[in-house]
């Protein structure tokens, strides 16, 4: 079976959050799984890719609103990432150095998918599915389906993954005419509300739409940036699977970015001797447990509650903890997290940016990671703290509700609470400290967490099982 994956991220290529990590490891558990999975993805100018040995298999011209774009599609030779990764190049609009936040996005996006369009119409056998990842492949489902030029590809089933509703493309009808050939009376497919919604066209053109957690499925009904009506029509040809994690570059005892590696047996002192350099770096004291939060700094992951959420920990709890804070996005956020160090010099730190090494570091040797996220399709950041024995502190939302048990419920082994407040943030704070008084309890609820199977193999075979129903 022949599956191509279409994302605009993939790592190690290029990754902004967890649509990177997860397409750049579903693949190759699905290639063990012996399903000849490969990744399309656009060709940015990043590090990856500037050091990849690169060939090109396909040239050719797009018509985008009236434009000529040359455009290559390039194979990296070594098939290194355990998969085959194709890029396309379209000089001038994919070559830059950042996925998204360029003001022609919209030009970007249509024309990476009308050039992998005219790449899949010269193939000779065709792939057995073609999986879609988030908005910026939406409308490939759409054009497969109802644009005369791609005519030939109707019969390819689709799978549109959805990684994050929030987002959805969403452009105006005066930028109709960048799509070949579509009847009129096809038009309402790409609607919604009055504007073109690839995330909506993709949901209701594709033969099966995917969320990355079941809790997510659900609440996409009752909440989704405005598509809830759509969810619920729509609701007959969904599934929701939860992610998995690349346990090969997530694997506390081979990690080459922490300094002390450890497993179950030794985890308290490898995570102990983690965490002393995380406060060195950071000037934290390692006498107190030590809470992280790592990710994008906006309204949905919380990040605007953590300002007073903090200082009211540090209050209630007297000095007796440590805050750190990883992550980068809406500037108000971080100005405001990273004014806090002036106000809490010797229990706070923060490092606005992004840092893929440091990340390693913090799971490792945190004693919590903090997710008060408002929305959380899956969330990896929890299944990288298991897997790592440090202890997660999650809001009940979406994959945090399906994937961390309360500990005070059997089998539990993370802190979990209901409300997006800064209040309940810091009860859970205070909560979670409390814990490390117990020692004998938190190793066992490090050895509990660490026994837990988020990889892949759990995973990867619903997705198969979907393609193949399907191919009937
Ligand atoms: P999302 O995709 O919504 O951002 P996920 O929990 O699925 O959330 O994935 C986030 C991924 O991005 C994780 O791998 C996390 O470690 C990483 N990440 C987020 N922010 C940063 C940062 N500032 N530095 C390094 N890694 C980060
Ligand atoms: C999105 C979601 C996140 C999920 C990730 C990978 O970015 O916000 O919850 O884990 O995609 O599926």
């Amino acid at each position: 079976m022949v599956v191509i994956h279409v994302s605009a991220e993939c790592y190690p290529v290029a990754k902004v959050g967890g649509l990177g990590d997860v397409v750049g490891s579903l693949p190759k558990y699905q290639q063990a799984a012996g399903v000849n999975a490969m990744v399309v993805m656009p060709y940015y100018d990043r590090q990856f890719v500037r050091e990849s040995t690169l060939e090109v298999v396909f040239s050719s011209e797009l018509q985008m609103g009236g434009r000529s774009l040359p455009f290559q599609i390039l194979k990296e030779s070594t098939d290194k990432l355990g998969y085959p990764l194709h890029l396309v190049r379209i000089p001038g609009l994919l070559d830059r150095p950042d996925i998204y936040s360029y003001q022609d996005e919209t030009e970007q996006f249509v024309a990476f998918q009308l050039a992998f369009l005219e790449w899949l119409l010269q193939f000779g056998t065709k792939p057995d599915v073609i999986h879609c990842h988030d908005h910026q492949t939406g409308l490939i489902p759409f054009l497969m389906n109802h644009s005369h030029r791609y005519n030939a590809l109707t019969s390819i089933p689709t799978v549109l993954t959805i990684h994050n509703a929030q987002y959805q493309g969403w452009f105006g009808w005066d930028k109709y005419h960048y799509l070949p050939d579509v009847d009129p009376w096809k038009w309402g497919m790409l609607d919604w509300h009055g504007t073109i919604n690839p995330l909506a066209a993709g949901v209701k053109s594709c033969w099966r739409y995917t969320t990355v957690s079941p809790s997510y499925l659900e609440e996409l009904k009752s909440s989704s940036n405005g598509l809830e009506h759509l969810f619920e029509l729509e609701e007959g040809k969904s599934q929701g699977i939860i992610n998995g994690i690349d346990t090969e570059v997530w694997d506390p005892a081979t990690d080459t970015m922490i300094p002390c590696n450890y497993h179950i047996d030794n985890v308290s002192k490898g995570k102990q001797d983690n965490k002393r350099a995380i406060c060195k770096q950071f000037g934290l004291s390692i006498s107190k447990p030590l809470v992280a939060f790592i990710g994008r700094l906006v309204g949905e992951k919380g990040a605007d509650l953590l300002p007073e959420a903090v200082a009211s920990a540090f209050n209630n709890l007297k000095g007796k903890v440590s805050i750190l804070v990883l992550g980068s996005g809406e500037h108000a956020i971080e100005e405001s997290l990273a004014n806090l160090r002036n106000s809490f010099k010797k229990d706070y730190n923060a490092f606005i940016g992004y840092d893929e090494a440091l990340s390693h570091l913090i799971y490792a040797g945190a004693d919590f990671i903090l997710m008060p996220s408002r929305v959380e399709p899956c969330g990896l950041n929890q299944l990288y703290a298991l897997r790592y024995g440090t202890i997660p502190i999650v809001r009940k939302t979406g994959g945090l509700k399906d994937t961390v048990i309360d500990f005070s419920e059997p089998d539990g082994y993370g802190v979990s609470f209901e409300e997006a407040s800064s209040e309940a943030i810091s009860e859970a704070i205070v909560r979670a400290t409390e814990l490390c008084a117990n020692t004998p309890g938190i190793r066992l609820l490090r050895k509990r967490m660490m026994n837990l199977d988020f990889s892949w193999h759990r995973s990867a075979g619903q997705y198969i099982d979907l393609y193949k129903s399907l191919n009937i």
